[in-house]
Formats: structure tokens, sequence, C-alpha cells
């Protein structure tokens, strides 16, 4: 496991205060002290008591039924994830409650209750069904942070169409490939949304994209900004043409608790992002249950905002399907935190009078490099509860968090979790746990977890090791899009019959859990998943290179940043492509095959690359050396001088980053 991250871990472990409860937190939290015993003693029993929140129209007749490592969950069970979210909760006389405070970044602002959304969500369901939509259907969704957005999702979930919900930061040829591996043939995107007071051209991606999918049969525009766009007459359709004339009524049928959901791609170890699957009733158990548990969210007072985005799994679990099954008033915002000042933010906060905040470490530590008064400029009182996820918080940020943004009187949730495993799995409870610093301390209820080494033996406290997941669990990934093959590969095979998660931990002396950070080749920007071998594949798409290396280099605001070494075709020969314009090209060329998200910080161009006698490309001292950190033994490299020269022109050029 990295050499750096356990150097900043054994930081980490001198770090020793305690954070209890508050008092008042104790008498009032969701959940109680008796919760873990009770899970303990029955997992199954606890998973099953936590589905009885939800309305099924069939109930199920087994909780688990398991073929490792497939799981069905709830088995013969059937509901609508949708009427679960919104209609249930307008029968129950609740309507009139909003479901979302939607601020837009140029600052028009939408109110919309849960009977707005019900409306909404069946008129988008008639819409999408007069489209040729059925159920089994997929359907790919590439939007800004706009309430059409949540409304696409319920509809295809309501007509049992999974969705596959795009980051619109992707790239045009980031969605097609998604578009292509889950066989979507219908897309529902915007003309654009707002970003640092930009518009970006959402539909133009689209179209770009959609030229070469031949199956796409529609595509279903919302206005958003109003830019021009391109039509294509028979193929695209205007959102306020077609669903705004539909009746706002709509039928919806139960599907079986095994029902796809929806598949959401994330980054693995190789090029191509694997398309994770989500099923309907163990999923909305999950994330119901973790929404409910550990926010301690009380829907009939709080205001609750996740601040991240959709298009991430953060996004699906804790703004659209928690905090909707739980009838939850949210807040939903748009743009960039600073836009249009850097307290955007603490307006928000200020202006619903916001109760609970999730949002994720390198955001807090941008914010503190804003500076405390930003905040401290505005009234934050009506905050009760702080979350944190998406990598390792370190505890400088956690006490900035809780000194400046919490009043030193709001609990911190330092959760942590991944796209597969669809909710929260590791985390304090408010009520419960004695939080410390930078630990995500303890499994949530009817989570098992261990800490093993290469030959798949618990290790002890304070002994770094892979972190597992021994037993099923209701959100878990029901396999990848279309290759059980690799789902079994990727997760089960290193250690059979566990769920191998790719992240290093430690428990601690006391027996909490401190994560490290990934063990492979992901890496972790702002808390956003990218593998370096797809941006390594994106270099090597442009003509003039020949082979590249991408490692995750630490970074003060990022967690890590992305640092590229390239070597290009006729390096060293007259005419070879060099200098601060090429690597701006590649840099640009990598934005457009992904997205800006995977722009590399630094691209290092090289005559070689490091390479063991084998012929690998010696990656973790390509980090050494991006980390400017002493390199040690390179005795098993081809050519000990390529990683010298390399070193050498790095420090040369370390004032050039950006
Ligand atoms: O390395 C872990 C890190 O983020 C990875 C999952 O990324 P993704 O699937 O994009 O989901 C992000 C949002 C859930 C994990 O393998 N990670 C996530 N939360 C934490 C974390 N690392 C440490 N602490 C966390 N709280």
């Amino acid at each position: 496991m990295g050499d750096k991250r356990e150097e900043g871990l054994s930081a980490l472990l001198h770090e020793t205060r305690t954070f209890p409860p508050t008092d008042e937190m104790v008498k009032r939290a969701n959940a109680g002290p008796g919760i873990y015993d009770e899970a303990n003693a029955d997992p199954l029993a606890f998973w099953a008591s936590q589905a009885e929140y939800l309305t099924w129209d069939t109930p199920w007749t087994e909780t688990l039924e398991w073929n490792p490592p497939f799981a069905k969950w709830f088995v013969g069970g059937k509901l609508n994830v949708a009427v679960n979210c919104v209609d249930r909760h307008v029968e129950a006389g609740l309507g009139a409650r909003v479901a979302f405070h939607w601020e837009g970044e140029p600052g028009d602002t939408r109110t919309i209750t849960y009977d707005d959304l019900l409306k909404s969500v069946c008129q988008a369901a008639n819409g999408l069904t007069e489209l040729g939509v059925r159920a089994g259907d997929k359907v790919a969704i590439y939007m800004p942070m706009i309430p059409e957005t949540v409304v696409a999702m319920l509809a295809c979930a309501r007509l049992g169409a999974p969705h596959t919900v795009v980051f619109g930061g992707f790239s045009s040829d980031a969605l097609r490939g998604r578009i292509l591996d889950c066989d979507a043939h219908f897309v529902i995107t915007a003309d654009g949304g707002y970003r640092r007071g930009v518009a970006s051209p959402l539909k133009a991606a689209v179209d770009e994209a959609v030229a070469e999918c031949p199956d796409v049969e529609k595509v279903l525009v919302v206005q958003r900004t109003g830019q021009e766009v391109d039509w294509s007459e028979g193929r695209d359709v205007w959102w306020h043409d077609m669903v705004s004339r539909q009746p706002e009524h709509h039928e919806a049928e139960a599907f079986d608790a095994e029902h796809p959901l929806y598949i959401m791609y994330t980054s693995g170890t190789t090029a191509q992002p694997k398309g994770i699957l989500h099923t309907s009733g163990g999923y909305l158990t999950h994330v119901a249950a973790t929404h409910r548990l550990i926010f301690d969210i009380k829907p009939e007072e709080d205001v609750f905002w996740t601040a991240a985005d959709i298009g991430w799994v953060t996004g699906h679990s804790y703004i659209v399907y928690g905090p909707l099954a739980n009838c939850t008033t949210s807040v939903m915002y748009e743009g960039t935190p600073d836009t249009p000042a850097r307290d955007r933010w603490w307006q928000i906060i200020e202006k619903y009078k916001v109760n609970i905040l999730y949002t994720a470490p390198t955001t807090i530590r941008t914010f503190m490099k804003w500076g405390e008064d930003l905040p401290a400029a505005h009234d934050l009182s009506s905050l009760r509860l702080l979350g944190s996820v998406g990598e390792p918080i370190n505890p400088e940020a956690w006490i900035w968090y809780r000194t400046h943004i919490g009043r030193e009187q709001c609990p911190i949730v330092d959760t942590w979790w991944q796209t597969e495993t669809g909710g929260i799995l590791i985390t304090p409870l408010p009520g419960i746990t004695a939080t410390k610093p930078g630990a995500a301390m303890t499994p949530f209820p009817g989570i098992s977890v261990d800490i093993i080494d290469n030959e798949g033996n618990s290790v002890g406290n304070d002994e770094g090791g892979y972190l597992v997941i021994t037993q099923p669990w209701p959100g878990m990934l029901r396999g990848i899009w279309g290759d059980d093959e690799r789902y079994k590969e990727t997760y089960w095979s290193r250690f059979p019959g566990k769920y191998f998660a790719g992240d290093g931990a430690k428990r601690d002396q006391d027996g909490d859990i401190w994560l490290l950070g990934r063990v492979d080749d992901v890496m972790n920007i702002s808390g956003h998943r990218i593998s370096t071998t797809e941006i390594e594949h994106a270099l090597v798409s442009h003509p003039a290179v020949a082979e590249a290396a991408v490692v995750g280099a630490s970074d003060a605001t990022t967690g890590q940043a992305i640092v590229a070494f390239v070597t290009v075709k006729g390096a060293g020969t007259e005419g070879a492509p060099d200098g601060e314009e090429f690597v701006a090209e590649l840099r640009d060329h990598v934005a457009h095959e992904i997205g800006p998200i995977a722009k590399p910080r630094q691209i290092m161009l090289t005559p070689e690359l490091p390479k063991t006698r084998s012929g690998k490309i010696m990656r973790r001292l390509l980090r050494d050396v991006a980390e400017h950190r002493d390199l040690g033994d390179v005795t098993t490299l081809l050519d000990p001088s390529v990683v010298n020269a390399i070193k050498v022109r790095m420090s040369d050029g370390a004032e050039d980053k950006e």
C-alpha cells in the first residue's frame, strides 16, 4: 500500500481528540443506542424492518437469496420506486410539503412541492410512453442540475425503464460510450445549463454523441438556457411541447424488487468505465434507511442539502432516492460555489435555513483557502449536522468544518461508500458515536466489514490492510451491466467470498476505521473517481503520442491531482512535438475525450518511461517523482537513468504547475 499514505496515516492516528454526541442529539436521534446490537443479532431481520418503511404492492417472501456473488433482496416483493418517492406522500396528505427548494446559478428559483412533483412525474411518464419508452428500455439522461433531471429519473423509475445519468461535465465521447454500452434508445437532455455564468452546450454534445448511436430513436430536450441548438426533425422533441400537454395522472405499475433501477458508469482500473447496476427494493431500502439514521432526518422540520451533482452516485442516493423516499425537503443548487461570489453556499444556507449539509472534503478545503470570514458573515445557525463523502477527510479540514461551519455544535458524519455500494456503509451515527476527526469510524448497522492482508487474514488494530465487505447488503450492485464475469473478477476474485472495495483501511487502537485511499490505479480527484488507464488511453489516442503513464499525486486541495508522463513519436528527433503549446493541446485532447475533470494538472514530456525489466511501467516511481520524493531502490529498472532524467526535468518544471 502507498508509502506516502502510510506516512499520512500515522499523522492521522496521532489525532486523538474525540467528540461525543451532545445530550440533545442523544435524546433526539433517530438511531438509538440499541441499534447495533439489534442489527448484529439478526442483520436480515434488521434490513427487513428497514424495508417496512417502504410501501410494497406485494410483500416479499424471502429477505435475501444469496448465490455468491449474486444477491436478490426482498424476493417476490413488488413495488414502484417513484410511487414510494412521491405518490404515497401525497396520499398521506403531505402534498403541500416542499420537495425541492431549487436555486439556479443565475439566481432564478423554483419551489417544488410533492404535489407539483407528482404532477410533473406523471406527465413525464406519459410523455416518455408516447415517445415509445417501455419497461426495460434504457434511457440516458445528460442534464444540468435542474428539477427536470429529478423528474426525468423518477419518470423512468415509474415506467421501469432503467436510467443511466451521465454527468453533464463529461464529453460527447464519454456520453456516446455509455449510450452504446447500455444500449439506450432514448436520451433526455437540455439545451444547456449554467456553470460559472456560462451556458454549457449540452444539446450540442448529445448531437455529436448520437451521430454515432444509430439505435437512439428520440432525444427529449428541456429548455433551460434558451441558447441556439441544432434540431434533428423526427428525432428531437422539446420537453415543453410534449411533456407539458400530457395528463397529470399516470397509473403506476409495481415492479419486482430486483427490477433494474439504474446503471451508473464509474471508472475502474481498465480504460472502459463499468456500468454499475442497481435494482429497486434493496437499493431504496438501503438509501432510505441510511438517509434517515445517519443524517437523522426529521422530514417534518428539516431542510437537507446534499451539495453534489446528480450525475454522480451521491446525487442519486442522497439528492433523489433517499431523501424523497423519506419525504424530505431538500435544497438543490445548479451551479458552482464561487458564482457569483465565494459565499454563494452560505447565502443559500441562510436563505433556506438548511439544517443538514452533505459535501466533499475537497470543497471544504477550497472553502478553507477562501477564508473563514465568508461563512462568518452569514447566519449559519440553522445547521445541526454536517456530512462528508468522497475521499478521506484530513483532520484539519474536519476541524475547520466543525468550527467554522458547524459552530462547534454540529456532529460530523464522515461517510464511506462507493458507486457500487449504492449507499453509505461506514459512518458514525450522530446520537451514538463519539467521532474522531478524519475517521469514518464504524460499519453501519447490518453491515459487516473486515480489514485483511494479502492472504485474506484479518489484520490487528493499527495494521493497514484491504477493506472488504463480508456479507451482502441491500444496496449492493447487482452486477456490471452485460458482464457477469467482469463483476466476479473485479470485486469477488481477489479474496473469494468477500467484496473487495479497492480501498486501504486501518483500525486504530479502539477498533475504529480510518480509510486510507485507493490501492489500485483509480485516482480520486476532488472526490471524483478517475482511472489512470482511461486517461492513458485518451492521451495515446492523440496521433503524436507514443506512450503515456498517468499517476495521481497528492494535492492539498483536490486530494489527488493527475500527472501524466508522455513520450511522443520520434521523441528527440527534429520536428517531434514539444513545448508548452503541445502540452496544452494534449490537455485539451484529454478534456475532449473524457471531460474537463480528467485534464492532467501537469504533463511531462519525456524521451522514455521508466520500465521494469519485464516491460511494466513503474507507476509507483512516477508517483514518487510527481510528489517530489526520494526514489529509493530503482535497481529493477531497465534503465535507472531514465527516471533520474525525468526527475530532473520534473523539478525544473515544478513552478510551471497550474
Ligand atoms: O476510495 C473511496 C472514496 O471514493 C471511492 C468511491 O468513489 P465513487 O464510487 O465515485 O463514490 C463516491 C461517493 C460515494 C471509494 O472507493 N471514498 C468515498 N467516501 C470516502 C472515501 N474515502 C474515504 N473516506 C470517505 N468517506
